[in-house]
């Protein structure tokens, strides 16, 4: 017996852990610096921390009313209705949630290349056929609404992704509104703001009070430190909002993750200790790195070092992980996470070394 014919599907491949690292080079993970998986250099928010001990003799139990506190907390944030607030494990869950809920078998969906490589996969999944529009080095990778529209056909689902991974753009509200109305009724946008707390753009919120085709996807992996968890969560229209109950996985966020999302949606000291520190790096980045880079919205810095699987290597023999691009399709580019103010210069220095050699 076999799987169904998977052939056509592409394994996620995630950027290696600490202790995997530590190991094969016969280092200590305290030893090492990791930028590459655009994680937060601060840890999870303390105040998550404290909700998950509080509540690690609570794990017998499904959670019902954590979720629903968790939504009402999320809807209040958004001046939302609760049932527009889809909570999911991880973006990455949402991001199925959303497939699940608009995909029949042979829809086409548009993603960008270079993109997240969960946007295909999760098409994929739910029988969707992909189709890419492409962000031009050439035009510093920006994204205005031509560019999707010039690809845009009969597709059910567009994916908006800003700011960008891995390259920082980003896309102006009208330009996201003008791909929403060109694109037509039937088909929907989903917009990633994965990275949307480290820039100043507009969130597509207010896109929701006036169309029903735009859907918006933000995490607590990033800015709140809690990628380990697995939790994020989509915001939608009123008029299918209800579709959530008949797509999702019964209890699909675990008890810890709603404690620990809750708590740290107070904790603004963390998340403005992270954003601060974010806008520092990503300056300090393009300041002093020996190489081109790119503007960024988000918490990392996309750079062009030449031989980019050569340099992440080197890299991490001197102790400092980051990420080679390659597998965007950008083998001369490498995504530096901004780290702590300690940090971030420390991989700065190692890569100045790495690149000049
Ligand atoms: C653009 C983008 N969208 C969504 C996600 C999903 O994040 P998560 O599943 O951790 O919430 C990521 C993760 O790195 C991302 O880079």
């Amino acid at each position: 017996m076999k799987p169904r014919d998977l052939s056509d599907h592409v394994p996620y491949r995630a950027g290696r852990g600490v202790e995997e690292v530590a190991r094969d080079l016969g280092l200590d993970p305290e030893d090492l610096v990791k930028l590459s998986s655009n994680e937060n250099p601060f840890g999870p928010s303390p105040q998550a921390v404290g909700a998950i001990e509080a509540k690690a003799g609570s794990v017998h139990t499904y959670p019902k009313a954590a979720h629903a506190d968790l939504v009402a907390a999320l809807a209040s944030e958004w001046n939302l209705d609760t049932e527009q607030v889809w909570l999911g494990p991880g973006g990455d869950g949402v991001l199925d949630y959303f497939a699940r809920a608009f995909l029949d078998p042979g829809d086409r969906v548009l993603v960008p290349n270079p993109g997240f490589a969960y946007y295909p996969m999760s098409a994929r999944y739910h029988d969707g056929v992909v189709d890419q529009y492409s962000l031009s080095k050439e035009d510093d990778f920006e994204q205005p609404a031509d560019i999707v529209l010039d690809a845009h056909e009969d597709h059910r689902i567009v994916y908006l992704t800003t700011p960008h991974n891995p390259t920082g753009s980003e896309i102006r509200l009208d330009d996201i509104e003008t791909v929403a109305r060109e694109t037509g009724e039937e088909t929907l946008v989903i917009v990633d703001e994965a990275y949307g707390e480290f820039t100043d753009t507009p969130s597509a919120r207010q896109l929701l009070d006036e169309r029903d085709d735009v859907a918006i996807l933000r995490t607590f992996s990033k800015v709140y430190g809690l990628a380990g968890l697995r939790l994020g969560y989509g915001l939608v229209p009123k008029s299918w909002a209800d579709a959530y109950d008949r797509v999702n996985t019964p209890f699909s966020v675990n008890l810890l993750a709603c404690h620990a999302g809750i708590a740290a949606l107070d904790d603004e000291e963390h998340v403005e200790k992270t954003v601060e520190t974010v806008r520092w790096a990503r300056r300090y980045i393009h300041d002093n790195l020996d190489a081109p880079t790119w503007e960024s919205g988000g918490n990392f810095v996309l750079a062009e070092v030449g031989d980019a699987e050569q340099v992440a290597a080197d890299a991490q023999r001197e102790g400092v992980i980051i990420r080679d691009c390659s597998s965007f399709g950008l083998p001369e580019c490498i995504r530096i996470t901004c780290g702590t103010r300690d940090t971030t210069p420390l991989a700065v220095e190692t890569l100045n070394e790495v690149i000049e050699e």
